[in-house]
């Protein structure tokens, strides 16, 4: 334990075996459902990246391509504020492509929604949503991923790309702090 992680408790709610399941189970779904099609990952920074990178490894869809987009809709602390901003953009033309936003977490589904009517309004082929978790409990708009890991309850998980400011991001497995 780091003096950082030193004052807070972490619990395993799914270990690595599981999360890796769980993607290798998408990545076979994702590989029959776009099968022959022109395909664009899109990874939300920076939660999505560990995900992305074990997800993109294990599909098989010769020919795709990654994109990376950044944005913000936490003020500070663990609430969304429903407030999206984009602070990085995709700098690649989406039209015509198959686009699969790559995302950690969907929580109250606001940064969700608002990227997924942003990429579309590019004239992409199809959007949809690919996310390590899922906190249905949370969901404040009307939004299903297409492709989830597992649902998780009303807990603030850390770990796998997850961060508490800014922290955890590093662990191999999705842990509650307590
Ligand atoms: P939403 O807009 O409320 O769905 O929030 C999505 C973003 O909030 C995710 O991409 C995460 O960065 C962050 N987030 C939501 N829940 C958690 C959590 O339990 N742990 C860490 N980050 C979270
Ligand atoms: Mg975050």
């Amino acid at each position: 334990m780091s003096e950082l992680r030193s004052d807070y408790k972490l619990e395993v709610l799914i270990p690595r075996e599981e999360l890796k399941k769980h993607t290798e189970r998408m990545a076979a779904e994702i590989s029959r459902d776009y099968k022959g099609k022109e395909v664009l990952f899109v990874g939300i920074l920076k939660g999505a990246f560990i995900f992305m990178s074990d997800l993109v490894r294990s599909v098989d869809l010769p020919g795709c391509r990654l994109g990376f987009m950044m944005v913000s809709s936490y003020g500070s602390g663990t609430v969304s504020s429903g407030n999206i901003t984009i602070k990085k953009d995709l700098e690649m033309d989406v039209e015509g492509k198959h686009v699969i936003i790559v995302e950690d977490i969907v929580d109250t589904g606001f940064t969700l929604s608002y990227l997924k009517k942003y990429i579309a309004n590019r004239n992409a082929a199809s959007v949809k949503i690919c996310t390590m978790l899922d906190k249905p409990d949370r969901r404040q708009v009307q939004l299903e991923p297409d492709y989830y890991g597992a649902k998780i309850p009303d807990v603030f998980a850390v770990g796998y790309g997850l961060d508490y400011d800014e922290a955890f991001r590093e662990l191999p497995d999705v842990c509650v702090v307590k």
